[in-house]
């Protein structure tokens, strides 16, 4: 008899810290897929990478904003052998970093994005309870900017994700409405519900990570199933969205 498959192929089993660049520095050359996290400072991003990998400390957390102040870069294994790179990148909105600070990581998450020929996808985390800001959607413009353009020889766009974050500060019983106005006010693109505190919304955010990778559709499309039942027990993570996915 053959054995079954592992089920949730997509779960991480290995994750390890790679490299790290602050403005000036270099990151190793690009060799795998590589998914970045951008959001505001202390939105979470840290939080979700952690969740992703289900490591409780590979990335360092804080309350305090501010926490991540170079490009951080990780590598995980998944249980079917995909491997991805993970990239945690300086948050914006900092209002305590000076001018010259506030400019100098903003070019170096723009050149990072630009050159990084290996980058499939953006997730853009923001907090449920705030939705997309004006920084945000300045992000979201960068990044389609450069589908198709910037990266010669680099995969030909890269694929922007929104995250909505913190769920659990919200109650269950209004979240789907709160993700719908996340949706309706950011005309970007569909946001995913998580929560680093519940994990909710983590095999959502594998399955369109890996899609946009372009990794094992096949193993996430056996999965669907599973994912159904989940939808169809608790819809909480999902925008009951009039705003068609992109
Ligand atoms: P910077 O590195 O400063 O840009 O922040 P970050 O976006 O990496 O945020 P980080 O993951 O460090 O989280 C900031 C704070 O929010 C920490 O106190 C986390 O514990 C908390 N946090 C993150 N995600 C969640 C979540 O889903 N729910 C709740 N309740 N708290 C969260
Ligand atoms: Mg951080």
């Amino acid at each position: 008899m053959s054995p079954l498959p592992a089920s949730e192929p997509w779960r991480i089993v290995a994750s390890d810290f790679l490299a790290a660049a602050a403005p000036g520095f270099e990151l190793p050359a690009p060799t795998t897929v590589e998914i970045a996290f951008a959001g505001r400072s202390n939105v979470g991003k840290s939080s979700l990478i952690n969740s992703l990998v289900e490591r409780k400390n590979l990335v360092r957390t804080s309350s305090k904003p501010g926490s991540t102040r170079q490009i951080n870069l990780y590598e995980a294994r998944a249980r079917d052998g995909a491997v991805f790179h993970l990239v945690d990148l300086p948050g914006y909105g900092f209002t305590v970093r000076s001018r010259a600070e506030t400019q100098s990581w903003k070019d170096l998450i723009e050149s990072y994005m630009k050159r990084r020929v290996t980058l499939a996808a953006v997730v853009l985390l923001v907090d449920v309870r705030r939705g997309v800001e004006d920084d945000d959607r300045e992000l979201a413009e960068f990044v389609a900017s450069l589908t198709g353009v910037a990266r010669p020889g680099g995969r030909e766009g890269i694929e922007l994700l929104l995250v909505a974050t913190k769920l659990d500060k919200v109650p269950r019983s209004a979240r789907a409405a709160a993700l719908s106005k996340v949706a309706r006010a950011t005309g970007i693109t569909r946001p995913l519900g998580f929560s680093a505190v519940t994990a909710e919304g983590r095999p959502e955010i594998w399955r369109a990570l890996r899609r946009a990778a372009a990794v094992g559709a096949m193993e996430v499309a056996s999965d669907a199933s599973d994912a159904s039942d989940v939808a169809a027990s608790d819809a909480s993570n999902v925008a009951s969205a009039d705003v068609p996915a992109k």
